[in-house]
């Protein structure tokens, strides 16, 4: 069975994805800061399935810790099958003038940054079987500008870009490079946006049904899924009543 690392297993995607690759029977390593949580998430696996995942706490924008867990994970595994990179946040709701940096930093470090320096530590492993599957949490927010979006959305832009660049440099290896781009999906990612006002995050939600985590599990899955020859390049995924980032359909008055 393949092996599959998670980044930002904690919470959210990536946990739901944890869930649903450990129930398809996939050898898991699940990633993240907080490591209460990736002992719950490693013991509700573990009870699931009989097999608990390895677990790896990490920040991925700390380069040596990166690089020292990839590399004690692969002398484990002895090859990454696949890397799935979803740890990622968004930080305020502002206008550009108004956004505080140590925001930007933060996004940029993490979804960017962070992204960067878990690939190059992950590829060199894959590269050197001619195989290999990498898949990158975008979001609507890649291909699309919404008010006071700003430094989110160019950090999600640079996850496109990075995407189709990982594409190019990895096709002689035999490496398949895809993308998964949420609408508007309910889990903690709010709360982080607003930092820890609730009332405000669950607002982004009220009034129509949004995407649950194992929607995009289930589309992750079936990346993971495809036959060798084929390589899916994005799946872009809403709610039914999300057109685009800018129009909603909300069918209560919140
Ligand atoms: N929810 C949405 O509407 C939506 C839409 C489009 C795209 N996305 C993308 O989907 C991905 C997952 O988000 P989510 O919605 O599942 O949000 P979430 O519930 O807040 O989960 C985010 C995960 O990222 C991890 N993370 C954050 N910073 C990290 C760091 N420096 N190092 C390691 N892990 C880190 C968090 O774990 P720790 O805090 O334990 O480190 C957590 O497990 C993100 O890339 C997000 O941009 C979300």
């Amino acid at each position: 069975m393949k092996k599959i690392l998670i980044t930002g297993a904690t919470a959210g995607i990536g946990r739901a994805t944890a869930i649903c690759l450990a129930k398809e029977g996939y050898h898991l390593a699940i990633a993240g800061r907080r490591q209460p949580k990736l002992k719950l998430l490693s013991q509700e696996i573990g009870d699931l399935t009989g097999q608990a995942p390895i677990m790896i706490q990490l920040d991925v924008r700390e380069d040596l810790q990166v690089q020292s867990a990839i590399e004690s994970l692969i002398s484990q595994w002895k090859q990454i099958d696949v890397l799935i990179n979803n740890a990622g946040l968004s930080l305020g709701l502002n206008p550009l003038h108004e956004g505080k940096m140590e925001d930007w930093d933060a996004m940029m470090n993490t979804n960017v940054r962070g992204l960067l320096s878990v690939t190059k530590a992950v590829a060199n492993n894959m590269i050197g079987n001619y195989s290999g599957q990498i898949i990158n949490i975008s979001s609507i927010a890649g291909t699309q500008v919404y008010a006071n979006g700003n430094v989110y959305c160019a950090s999600k832009h640079a996850v496109d870009a990075l995407t189709k660049a990982m594409r190019i440099d990895f096709l002689q290896y035999g490496i398949r490079v895809s993308s998964v781009s949420p609408g508007a999906v309910n889990t903690e990612f709010s709360t982080v946006r607003f930092k820890g006002d609730h009332e405000r995050a669950q607002q982004v939600y009220d009034g129509y049904e949004p995407l649950q985590a194992k929607d995009i599990a289930a589309s992750i899955l079936h990346i993971i899924k495809s036959p060798p020859h084929v390589n899916i390049n994005d799946i872009q995924i809403a709610p039914t009543a999300q057109a685009n980032a800018y129009y909603l359909h909300k069918t209560t008055v919140v």
